[in-house]
């Protein structure tokens, strides 16, 4: 079976050879579009960008003279047939390598350059890729997380390289895939401190919140950042540069005081009934802390609310007699 796997990331290998050689060539519209994008040349380098061109089938053809099963290619999503003609998947397209911590070529995530839709098509799940066991990015930054004992987690390609170019290289992406129980357990490997750092639209906000529910039962100690211009981390720092991303992440919330802002969003305060049911939600919160964490909190509840403290306390420690 491993020879078999072996053979899938051969392959893969091969393709990613085939889109960085087409990266290379002088003025190709990928390489056009990434500089014009920020990346510098090291950049793209390292992560191993790719470009994928507008001929039909010139990748297919590749593996064909290296007499490469067509099975095979269609099985990693590299290649399609349609009334009995191959075609290839990724066409006009930023190829993005995605590589495992044990340095292989899983899959590819490829960026439309021109209007083209999806935005970003990516490989299906083949043999040697199964979306909710990676992270991007993971492969380059995973000593970096280990070292500054927190890993930065965005939505996109770009939002990994961007912040890696600034400087910033403890991240990685779940891929616009909500976070998985199994990518929280790797990441868990490195570090406790996960950040969350997603676009800051609704989508962004509420795939947050899951994700704090997700790394603390892997038992990590999860935070939100929120970027405060632009709509993704990658536009952030672009625009503002490391130290002041840097800045975003020492004020990231905890993921207490971060869902307790949500709710203050979802209640008016101001009304005594709004107020009881909003205690209450933050009361269920705050269940799933030790009595030590969760004093603090009380605290702070007790004063905003005005309530007593053991009053939130009877509400934490199950008072269902109602
Ligand atoms: P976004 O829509 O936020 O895109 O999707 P982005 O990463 O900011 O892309 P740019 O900056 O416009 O190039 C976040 C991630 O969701 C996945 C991709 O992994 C993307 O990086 N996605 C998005 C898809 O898989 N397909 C899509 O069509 C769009
Ligand atoms: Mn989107
Ligand atoms: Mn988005
Ligand atoms: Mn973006
Ligand atoms: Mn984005």
């Amino acid at each position: 079976e491993d020879g078999k796997k072996e053979l899938y990331y051969q392959i893969n290998k091969e393709a990613a050879i085939f889109y960085l050689k087409a990266f290379c060539q002088t003025s190709n519209p990928g390489l056009t579009y990434m500089l014009k994008r920020g990346i510098q040349p090291v950049t793209l380098k390292k992560f191993g960008i790719g470009y994928a061109d507008g001929q039909w089938d010139s990748l297919y053809r590749h593996f064909m003279d290296k007499k490469v099963d067509v099975k095979l290619l269609q099985e990693l999503g590299l290649v399609s047939e349609s009334k009995g003609r191959y075609y290839d998947k990724f066409r006009n397209r930023v190829m993005f390598p995605i590589i495992n911590t044990r340095g292989k070529v899983i899959g590819f995530g490829g960026r439309a350059i021109d209007d083209a839709s999806p935005k970003y098509l990516n490989s299906p799940e083949s043999p040697v890729f199964l979306k909710k066991n990676n992270l991007y990015g993971l492969n380059l930054s995973r000593q970096d997380i280990s070292k500054e004992n927190c890993a930065i987690l965005v939505e996109g390609y770009m939002d990994v390289i961007s912040l890696y170019q600034s400087g910033i290289r403890h991240v990685g992406a779940s891929l616009g895939t909500a976070l998985t129980e199994s990518q929280a357990k790797m990441l868990r490997r490195y570090t406790k401190n996960v950040i969350l750092s997603y676009d800051a639209d609704s989508a962004g906000q509420a795939a947050a919140l899951r994700g704090i529910d997700i790394l603390f039962k892997e038992d990590c100690r999860p935070k939100v950042l929120h970027v405060t211009d632009g709509k993704d981390p990658d536009e952030f720092v672009k625009k503002h540069g490391k130290e002041a991303f840097k800045t975003l992440v020492d004020n990231a919330l905890g993921f207490v005081d971060y869902k307790f802002s949500m709710l203050r969003q979802r209640y008016n305060l101001d009304s005594y009934e709004e107020s009881v049911d909003f205690l209450k939600e933050a009361a269920a919160v705050l269940r799933s802390l030790s009595p030590i964490e969760a004093d603090v909190y009380i605290k702070k509840l007790a004063s905003e609310i005005k309530i007593s403290e053991n009053a939130i306390r009877l509400e934490i420690n199950g008072n269902t007699t109602q």
